[in-house]
This record gives structure tokens, sequence and C-alpha cells, in this order.
């Protein structure tokens, strides 16, 4: 090293000790026993002493016990999917009608104008059974050109890419559901980015033909809003509305076979988590067999899969996704799980 050098390095380091001093200087620990609310710490990242703020959007919830109200999530989107019945004479009609003018509630107190199918974001959840004939007929009450695009195996002008539908028109698609799984609607008109982001995305079952075993179903959409539109997602749901299922747990039963169906519509990957308990995954649901047993899973974008578990234990467990800022923004809810009836009149006894 050359005298330069090391000069340098000596300026350097005094430099770094002095900067460390200054900031222990100023720092102010937190205290033993004072509990922090996190919106505090976000704007004051100084009293977190070396430690860095939290991630932004971080103050939005705190993980209060679901019995003490924080908030009002306003209308709440039925997470229970229709029951699968068999389609009269094997066809499966469904009408979806798009409009540009609706105003959603993404986070309470957050509305924001949405396009939608039927009204509502996301879109109804559609059933069938494979081998169905399927006829979706879309209405279009927009001012813009919309399309819908399935997820599944069907002919190419049924693919809903091409065949705009024009402001006042309406297009019927028909294809024989399959395979079974999971399979997401979107509209695919142009800019498609747009038209997703706005609303108009939904779920289809395809029940295979057998059946799956009867349990209580719930389909949960993961997706997010970006506001401002500066590429960041401001907030993140499940089924659209932030934190919905934190101000309504969804209720079940002790010991009680659960099926959820997950599709992640959002242009980033999440990772759906249970909280004290391991779920059987069915990939895309297009196998009869689980093959994982595991607590979480990473979808990719437009991934989707089925979830089955049920609770041993009373009480509320979480359900997230597992990218914390997802969940600090808006993608978590509770799972009320009630003691199961004889089990309560045993204790009583
Ligand atoms: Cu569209
Ligand atoms: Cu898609």
């Amino acid at each position: 090293m050359s005298g330069r050098a090391i000069v340098a390095t000596v300026v350097l380091t005094l430099a770094l000790v002095a900067a460390g001093l200054a900031l222990l200087g100023t720092a102010n620990p937190v205290s033993a026993g004072r509990t922090v609310v996190l919106s505090e710490a976000v704007e004051a990242p100084a009293a977190h002493g070396h430690h860095l703020p939290p991630t932004k959007g971080s103050g939005l919830y705190q993980f209060e016990h679901p019995g003490r109200r924080q908030f009002d999530a306003g209308q709440v989107f039925n997470p229970v999917p229709p029951p699968p019945t068999p389609a009269p004479d094997g066809v499966r009609e469904f009408t979806l009608v798009i409009e540009e003018d609706g105003v959603l509630e993404v986070a309470p107190g957050v509305k924001v104008p949405v396009w939608t199918f039927n009204g509502t974001v996301p879109g109804p959840i559609l059933r069938a059974t494979e081998g169905d004939r399927v006829r979706v007929t879309l209405v279009n009450k927009g001012r813009l050109p919309h399309t819908i695009h399935f997820h599944g195996i069907h002919p190419a002008n049924m693919d809903g890419v091409f065949e705009l539908v024009a402001p006042g028109g309406s297009y019927t698609y028909e294809f024989i559901a399959a395979p079974y799984g999971i399979m997401p609607y979107h509209c695919h008109s142009m800019p498609t980015s747009q038209h997703m982001h706005n609303g108009l995305y939904g779920m289809m079952i395809i029940d295979p033909k057998e059946g799956r075993k009867p349990m209580k179903e719930l389909a949960m959409i993961m997706s997010a809003f970006d506001l401002d539109r500066d590429g960041e997602a401001d907030f993140y749901a499940w089924n659209a509305r932030a934190f919905q299922y934190a101000d309504h747990p969804i209720e079940l039963e002790q010991g009680e076979p659960v099926r959820m169906y997950v599709a992640n519509v959002f242009e980033e990957v999440m990772a759906p988590h249970l909280h004290g308990n391991m779920f059987h995954l069915y990939p895309t649901g297009t196998t009869l067999q689980p093959t994982e047993y595991t607590d979480v899973k990473t979808l990719g974008i437009a991934e989707r899969a089925i979830l089955e578990f049920q609770y041993d234990f009373p009480g509320y467990y979480m359900f997230q996704c597992h990218v914390s800022e997802h969940m600090e923004q808006g993608l978590m809810g509770w799972l009320h799980v009630k003691e199961r009836q004889h089990v309560a009149a045993q204790k009583r006894r």
C-alpha cells in the first residue's frame, strides 16, 4: 500500500467511526415494555435505533385480534363458490355483462373506479363439469371493445383474443369444459394490463366427471391494485378487497374438511399460506391426488392450486400471502374455527 493509500484509508476509517458515533448519539432505542405502533415507526425510523423502517404499507394493519374491529371493509365478496350441480342437458349457460362504471372499495375507505363482469370484482365464480358444453355470452355495455379469454382447452376462435366485442355488442363463446381444474378468465382486449388491472377477471371451476369429495369450499383470487399507476401495487387482496376477511373472518368448524380454490391473477409471484395447519396441494386443480403436503405454495403469474385441509383446534388462524408486503397491504384474513358442537357439549357435561 502506498503512503497516499494509507492516508486515504485512515481518513475513511475515521469518517466512518465519526458517522457511527453521530448515529448512536441521535438514535433513540425503544424502551422495554413500550408498544411501538407501526404507523409511528414508518414516520419515525429513528425510533428504531439501527433498524430500518418497515416496508411501505405496513402501518395499515397491526394484527389486532379479530374480535377488536379496526375498520369496516364494507361489502364482502362471498368466497363460497356455487355448488357442483349437473348441467341441464349437459349445457352450462352463463351471461357475463361488462360495464365500465363500477366503484370498488379496494381497501377501507379507498374507493376506485373499476370495470366489472356482472357488477363485481372479481367476476362471478363460474362452475362446470368436465365434458359439459359451456356457453358464455359476453354483453359489452362499456365504451371500449372487450373480450373474455378463458384458460383451458378450446378452439382458437373461442380464445377471446381476436374476437373483440364492440361496445353495445355481444359474443357467445362455446366450448367443451376441459380439463378439470381451476381456469381463470379475463378480458384480453388491449392493453390487457389495463383491462385486467381495472377488474376484468374471474375464476371458472371445472369439476372432474367423477366429482370431488363434498366439503366446505372457498374460492380465493389473489390480485392487487396500483392506484397511482406508478408500477407498484398499493393494495393486495383476497377477492379484490384488502383486509375484507380480516374484518369479516371466514367461519369454519373444527374438524370440517375444507377445499380452497386459489388463483393468482396479478403479475407478481404470490405465496398463499395457512397458519397453524398444513394442506394437501393439487396444482392447477388438474389432479385427483395431492402432490404435496405443505403450508405454503408459491404461485407464479396466473398459476392456481387447490388446497385441502381441516383444522383440529378451534381459534383464529391467519391465511395470508407469505410475501410480507402483500400481507401488510391487504392480502390476509382470518379463518375462525369454531369448536365442533358435540365437543362443546361434552365439555359442558
Ligand atoms: Cu376489456
Ligand atoms: Cu390469462
